[in-house]
């Protein structure tokens, strides 16, 4: 019986970790927090010491929520000034995902 459980501790352990990195790939937050809370902060507000020296914007803040969502989906994938391009890093349901992820943050 011992046996049989200690072989089977690998496939159970597999088991429970693999949906998990399954759903860190896919969800926006943790995708959000992987690539851009170093600059954007895990709130969006920037306020980070990267942040404040690159001058990221403020993803809550007016001026970034009443942009269209291909507007932001467009500075995402493009970058610009020191928002780095992301267009090779993520696929584009990624970004739109985190597109929907920053309209989010604009509502807390
Ligand atoms: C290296 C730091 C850095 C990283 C990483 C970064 N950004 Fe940025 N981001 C910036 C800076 C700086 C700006 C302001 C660009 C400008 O001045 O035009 C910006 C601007 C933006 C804007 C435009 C806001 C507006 O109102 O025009 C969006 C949207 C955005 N970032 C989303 C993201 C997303 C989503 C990620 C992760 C995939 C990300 N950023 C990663 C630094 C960064």
């Amino acid at each position: 019986m011992k046996r049989t459980l200690r072989g089977f501790a690998p496939i159970l352990l597999g088991a429970a970790i693999w949906p998990h990195l399954l759903t860190a790939e896919t969800n926006a937050a943790s995708l959000f927090k992987a690539k851009c809370a170093l600059c954007h902060g895990e709130d969006g507000s920037g306020n980070t010491p990267t942040g404040k020296a690159q001058k990221a914007k403020d993803l809550r803040s007016e001026e970034t929520q009443k942009k269209s969502d291909a507007e932001i989906a467009e500075v995402i994938a493009k970058g610009r000034n020191k928002m780095p391009a992301f267009a090779q890093k993520l696929k584009p349901d990624q970004i739109q995902q985190l597109v929907a992820y920053v309209r989010q943050l604009g509502k807390k």
